[in-house]
């Protein structure tokens, strides 16, 4: 697969296919610009190289219609701001008034697309769609991982229409950290998960399992396998119809060798609410009206020592209830602990780098995925369709 840097840019109009999924608030405000950031070494060196830039994303999920509040026209703000270069703003993704914004372009100049998703030709990768978004194009860059798990027009329709192709530096910072962390890690390597359902993890801990030598695991996701392991949890959040996949796959984890920890203590509350009163327990103590929130301070502890033991660490899903104060603790104690570790250190997962933000500890990991979706593709051993669309 080839990567930006073995392209020959100069002069040509690049279609650079970003991940600028970035999310508002309800005045429509940027709160987090992790992945606009991401996506600048890319969008940098294609303008320096030479390179006329049409940048497409989508934003959301509009189901193909014009839906404004959807509009990336705050991202080319912030983007004009990041990148010091005016960002013309394109009013849709395809059509004439489009391609004559494209001819316009000079080397080095940046022309967003909006939202490639106002368009239903998007998420049903229609031909038609892809072609359109591909006219004027010489190189197509796809530098979006975060999109990588889905086989839209933009991610993977437009290869059949652009004569060249390219991976940007965040697919393969993506790929190279997820290939250092689990396909060539250096052992110990250690796995959290944490985050509310067992179900959406059961492939990635399988997977995962057959390559870590020891798994926590954290949030509601215990539950499951507290209630599994014939616990009372109380009023707690578990999936029911799950106890026995849990079951089986405490047994598969034993049978690969790699070690199952769960919470050793929890905070546990009557009310799910900010605020409510609380009392750290063991997984045993719960009673009937009580649920568990958030990891205790022995289990952090516990959790601590074994992330420091580690030469690679992997993690995905908050311990407990990241928006609510009260229950965010055990969560920020394994961001202290993921921290200080000498340990290569990857992070993904949407909630998880929202727990990385709330500490300021973005720079001291040694990688955080841009993708939520496509990081958890990845944890399951399976490849992403715009990867292999890149390849082919
Ligand atoms: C994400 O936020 O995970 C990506 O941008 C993909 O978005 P999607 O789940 O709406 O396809």
């Amino acid at each position: 697969m080839k990567f930006i840097d073995d392209l020959d840019l100069k002069g040509k109009t690049v279609l650079l296919r970003a991940d600028l999924n970035v999310p508002l608030d309800e005045e429509g405000n940027i709160t987090d610009s992790h992945r606009i950031r991401a996506s600048l070494p890319t969008i940098q060196f294609a303008r320096q190289h030479g390179a006329k830039v049409v940048i497409a994303s989508h934003l959301g999920r509009p189901k193909g219609k014009v839906v404004p509040s959807l509009s990336l026209k705050p991202v080319a703000k912030r983007l004009s701001e990041l990148t010091g270069v005016e960002v013309t703003m394109a009013p849709d993704c395809i059509g004439e008034e489009v391609c004559s914004l494209k001819n316009k372009l000079n080397p080095g100049d940046l022309l967003l697309l909006e939202n490639v998703r106002f368009n239903p030709g998007e998420t049903k990768n229609e031909p038609d769609f892809a072609k359109n978004l591909a006219s004027g194009i010489d190189c197509f860059i796809n530098d979006a991982f975060g999109t990588a798990h889905r086989a839209h027009a933009s991610t993977v329709g437009v290869v059949d229409f652009i004569k060249e192709k390219a991976g940007g530096f965040t697919l393969r910072n993506e790929i190279e950290y997820f290939d250092k962390c689990l396909q060539n890690p250096n052992h110990p390597l250690v796995a959290i998960f944490g985050g509310s359902k067992v179900s959406s993890k059961l492939s990635a801990l399988h997977n995962v399992a057959s390559r870590a030598d020891a798994i926590l695991i954290g949030g509601a996701m215990a539950n499951t396998f507290f209630a599994a392991q014939g616990h009372n949890i109380g009023k707690s959040m578990f999936e029911n119809d799950l106890l026995s996949k849990a079951k089986e796959t405490e047994a598969h984890l034993a049978s690969l060798g790699c070690e199952l920890h769960l919470p050793q203590d929890l905070v546990v509350a009557k009310e799910f609410k900010e605020g409510a009163e609380t009392r750290t327990t063991s997984p045993e103590g719960l009673a009937e009206d009580e649920m568990a929130l958030d990891i205790g301070p022995k289990t952090v502890e516990h959790y601590s020592n074994l992330i420091q033991s580690a030469s690679t660490v992997v993690w995905n899903g908050p311990m407990g209830v990241l928006e609510m104060d009260s229950f965010a603790s055990g969560t920020f104690g394994i961001v202290d602990a993921v921290t200080q570790t000498k340990a290569l250190t990857v992070v993904g997962g949407g909630d998880t780098d929202l727990a990385l933000h709330k500490k300021s500890a973005f720079q001291k990991v040694s990688y955080v995925s841009t993708g939520g979706g496509a990081f958890l593709v990845l944890l399951e051993g399976n490849s992403l369709y715009a990867v292999e669309a890149l390849k082919a």
